[in-house]
């Protein structure tokens, strides 16, 4: 009661009503419902007064518990999914892994039984297919029945998930057939690899060269292939962690065509920079301290404007979609494996508890609306992926994913202060937030209150997710 509710169309001041595991109605302050007056009937009353109440975030790209360059990534599915909701994101899209030569039935077996029972919020997959052959194009055609509506490609990672163009065009004309979304890791892999091993050799081993190898040209003239490829087959393509101006410039090039092809950033890409990296050295991690950002597409510079090109684009809407990426290691025993040669670090940033927060700052700071915040954090994603209606919205009908969200608090990401990840650094460490995520609900069960963290590992739910609704 009392608070602002804020969609993606607006802004109301309103009371929610939620009955079982969902929202059974939006009302006017002090309405009564049937002569009954509200307050006095309902078991709990949460005063929202002076407080956004927004439908819970989506995020929409998470590697839990990922295997990757011989580790893995340092969040379960209970860590994880704890810290989303400590940070106001009630469903999560994790990706399930098919590796050449293995089978795409097996890979997503493997990620239901890894989160079954484990999550606490609700959560959903993407299915990574890492080796396009005449098994895995005929296993993508009950992904849509099993509630997957969405698949991965990479053009980097050589040897390990990577597609060629041969592949990609056969999973994308299975695209165009199914209506699964085609997700696209848009890097040119073999280019990046070449680039890597001569600046190794070269003896430029710090994480620093990471970004180095990773240039701006090879995301975007993957991009561009990869619209390309879409447009002859007719696919729908959703580019995932753009971080270059120049591919987000081939992404609205292509949606003015009329071409259907989205674009995701990610925290990351809208406040760091390859700059930061550069600076980066600590007593203890010396030349290492770097790989805390090493992720892929790489932090880029800010004097070149990257940072400010994604935030621009997401208010022309060139980019409709904010996920973190989410792919946590830990500096000792993991990313340190990359001591010396910065190919050996392990690819990833966790950021699933900061992303609401963060994002809220761009409301803060001018660069985009109240309702854009929403929208971006989960009405967008809902409607990418096939759920919107049941999650993206606080409206009758609707999963009970609730949060109150505080202007006027104030939060301090770091170790130590609001991190819940399962990592012993934070990319965001000393990170001031203008905001405060107050109290979580999912499907009626709250998840967080003033007492912190009260929900529960078995309590999420695998969500069956129908085509996007993104398309007409
Ligand atoms: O660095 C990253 N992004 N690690 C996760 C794997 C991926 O490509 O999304
Ligand atoms: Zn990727
Ligand atoms: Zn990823």
């Amino acid at each position: 009661t009392g608070g602002t509710v804020v969609n993606a169309t607006g802004t109301a001041q309103a009371d929610v009503l939620v009955d079982g595991e969902t929202i059974a109605a939006v009302l006017a302050p002090g309405s009564r419902l049937l002569g009954t007056d509200l307050k006095a009937t309902v078991d709990q009353v949460v005063d929202a007064t002076g407080r956004y109440v927004i439908p819970g975030g989506i995020d929409a790209h998470t590697h839990m518990q990922m295997p990757f360059g011989g580790t893995e990534a340092s969040d379960t599915f209970e860590t994880g999914t704890r810290a989303a909701a400590w940070g106001g994101t009630t469903s999560i899209i994790d990706f399930a892994i098919q590796r050449y030569g293995e089978r795409v039935e097996d890979g997503l077996a493997a990620w239901h039984e890894k989160a079954a029972g484990q999550c606490a919020v609700d959560y959903g997959f993407h299915q990574i297919v890492g080796g396009v052959d005449e098994f895995s194009l005929k296993a993508m055609d009950s992904l849509v029945d099993e509630g997957i509506t969405s698949f991965k490609l990479f053009m980097a990672y050589p040897g390990v998930f990577y597609s060629d163009d041969a592949q990609i065009l056969r999973a994308m004309q299975k695209s165009r057939e199914t209506g699964l979304l085609t997700m696209m890791h848009a890097e040119n892999g073999p280019a990046i690899d070449v680039l890597a091993e001569q600046l190794y050799n070269a003896g430029k081993t710090t994480p620093f060269f990471h970004g180095i190898a990773r240039a701006w040209q090879l995301e975007e003239e993957a991009t561009h292939r990869a619209i390309m490829l879409a447009d002859l087959t007719g696919a729908p393509l959703y580019v995932v962690h753009v971080s270059a101006k120049q591919a987000v410039e081939q992404l609205a090039a292509a949606r003015d065509r009329g071409q259907n092809v989205f674009g995701e950033t990610c925290p990351q890409y809208l406040y760091l920079s390859l700059e930061d990296q550069l600076g980066a050295t600590s007593e203890e991690w010396g030349d290492l301290e770097g790989a805390k950002w090493v992720c892929s597409t790489p932090l880029r510079s800010r004097a070149d404007g990257h940072q400010d090109a994604m935030w621009r684009a997401l208010r022309t809407n060139d980019l409709q979609t904010v996920s973190t990426d989410h792919c946590p290691f830990c500096m000792k025993g993991q990313k340190d494996m990359g001591a010396g040669d910065f190919r050996a670090i392990p690819n990833g940033i966790g950021s699933i508890e900061h992303r609401v927060d963060l994002l809220y700052q761009g409301v803060v700071t001018g660069e985009i609306t109240l309702s854009r915040w929403v929208e971006l954090i989960s009405t967008t994603p809902a409607r990418m992926f096939g759920l919107y209606g049941r999650k993206g919205v606080v409206q009758p009908g609707a999963d009970a994913d609730l949060v109150v969200y505080d202007p006027a608090g104030h939060t301090s990401i770091g170790l130590g202060k609001s991190h819940h990840m399962n990592m012993d650094y934070s990319a965001w460490e000393g990170y001031e937030i203008d905001g405060h995520v107050d109290w979580v609900m999912s499907r009626g069960s709250v998840l967080v209150d003033e007492s912190g963290y009260v929900g529960s590992k078995t309590h999420g739910k695998f969500l069956k997710r129908d085509l996007t609704q993104y398309l007409v």
